[in-house]
């Protein structure tokens, strides 16, 4: 992955608690070598200071359209034309809303509307404004016009409410950023197909069998499969991760729906499987909602055994991806039980993962191990993010050493 090595952010901070991490996107950007101009609107002002943001960028903070001494130094439009990319993060509903319409009657928003550069936004709001039908409307007229969204995660907001609305973390937002410079794109003409996050299993209208995968290594291989230029299809079980940047995300719940969704999608040249599917499903689902009888022994659950996808993509077929991976989630016995899975599922690689002795799941690290049949390599330990970019670097070799034509569009 590219640094941002000469490379200008302006970064437009809009009014909400989200703005603190405002604080934190600036850092990872110098971090990366970039640079850092900031506009801090009046109600960003609220949430920090420009002095703290001042300090971090190393750079003035602008603030008001009317004042003389920037309109004289930089000037609105210098200020977007001066920059790479611009992103605006938090993006406050009232922001988007006014984008959407084209208001320009502070600096943050006709820098906004003078820009000519790659624009991002990455909404923070309260759930109920954020699924309002008038910011859906305004995020959609946006999309339309090139500007690009960074979606927001859900889980429990400052607000004390829960649902959809927080913003993207961070680290997320520099992955994206980085992504745009990412000149490198070998896997470009290629298609992958990438399962991730749980499944849910119904019991009753109320209840399911689940596991606790984040999907965070899942959503991690598709982004970096598509920041290498794969068009990228991601099924996904419920998780709480915003649908990654460029990639075609089908949201689904059960195992059954995930294979159906698999199959639906046009034959891919690469295959990986990080979903933690669940194995087994209710045998019968029970339309009303299971009563506990304390006169009765707790019901026993009859199971039926589910479709087990990654077996049935690597299964020969003329339509058999060239190059199909699995992962092996195990607690004893690791490089066993996961090069007996790779004969038994029939698939090219398994990336093998120790899921007992450590906190994995929900984590942002991961041990794996990548078992290919001719060998296997100790990946370390190590950020999901980069397992992924170190999986799509083999891909990309895997590619190039068996001279593979790229597949036609
Ligand atoms: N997998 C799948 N469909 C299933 C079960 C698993 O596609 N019904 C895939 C997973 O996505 C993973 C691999 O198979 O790539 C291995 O999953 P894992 O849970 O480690 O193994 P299981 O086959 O489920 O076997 P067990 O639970 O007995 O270890």
């Amino acid at each position: 992955m590219t640094d941002l090595k000469d490379k200008k952010i302006l970064l437009v901070i809009s009014g909400g608690i989200a703005a603190y991490k405002a604080l934190e996107i600036i850092r990872l950007i110098r971090k990366a070598g970039g640079t850092v101009q900031c506009i801090l609107t009046k109600g960003g002002e609220q949430f920090v200071t420009p002095l703290s943001i001042s300090a971090l960028s190393e750079n003035p903070v602008y603030t008001d359209l009317f004042s003389l001494k920037d309109e004289t130094e930089m000037g609105h439009l210098r200020l977007s034309r001066e920059s790479d990319l611009v992103i605006v993060a938090p993006a406050s509903a009232d922001i988007i809303a006014k984008m959407a319409c084209g208001i320009s009657d502070n600096l943050a928003l006709a820098t906004l509307l003078a820009s000519n550069k790659p624009i991002f936004i990455a909404p923070a709001m309260n759930p109920v404004m954020w699924e309002n039908p008038v910011t859906q409307d305004n995020i959609a007229k946006l999309q339309a016009r090139g500007i690009m969204q960074i979606a927001p995660c859900s889980g429990a907001m400052a607000c004390g409410e829960t649902g959809t609305g927080r913003m993207a973390e961070p680290e997320d937002i520099l992955e994206i950023i980085l992504e745009q410079f990412h000149t490198y794109k070998p896997l470009s003409g290629y298609k992958a197909l990438v399962t991730s996050g749980p499944t849910y299993e119904p019991l009753d209208p109320v209840r399911f069998i689940g596991n606790r995968s984040s999907g965070k290594q899942g959503h991690a291989i598709a982004t970096a499969l598509a920041a290498f230029g794969a068009k990228v299809t991601l099924i996904t079980g419920p998780v709480s991760l915003p649908d990654p940047f460029g990639v075609e995300t089908i949201h689904v719940e059960t195992a059954h729906e995930m294979m159906l969704a698999c199959l639906a999608v046009r034959p891919p040249d690469i295959v990986v499987c990080a979903a933690a599917v669940s194995d087994w499903a209710a045998d019968i689902f029970s339309s009303g909602k299971i009563k506990k009888d304390r006169k009765q022994k707790p019901p026993s659950i009859a199971l039926k055994e589910n479709p087990d996808i990654l077996a049935m993509l690597a299964a020969p077929s003329p339509h058999r991806p060239q190059l199909v991976i699995g992962f092996a989630a195990e607690t004893e016995n690791l490089l066993e039980t996961a090069t007996r899975k790779r004969l038994e599922k029939k698939c090219d690689w398994i990336l093998a993962n120790d899921v007992g002795t450590e906190k994995i799941f929900g984590a942002d690290e991961n041990h794996v191990y990548l078992i290919t049949g001719k060998d296997t390599e100790d990946w370390g330990k190590q950020s999901k993010h980069l397992i992924a970019q170190k999986l799509a670097e083999n891909i990309t070799a895997y590619f190039k050493s068996t001279d593979i034509q790229i597949a036609a569009e």
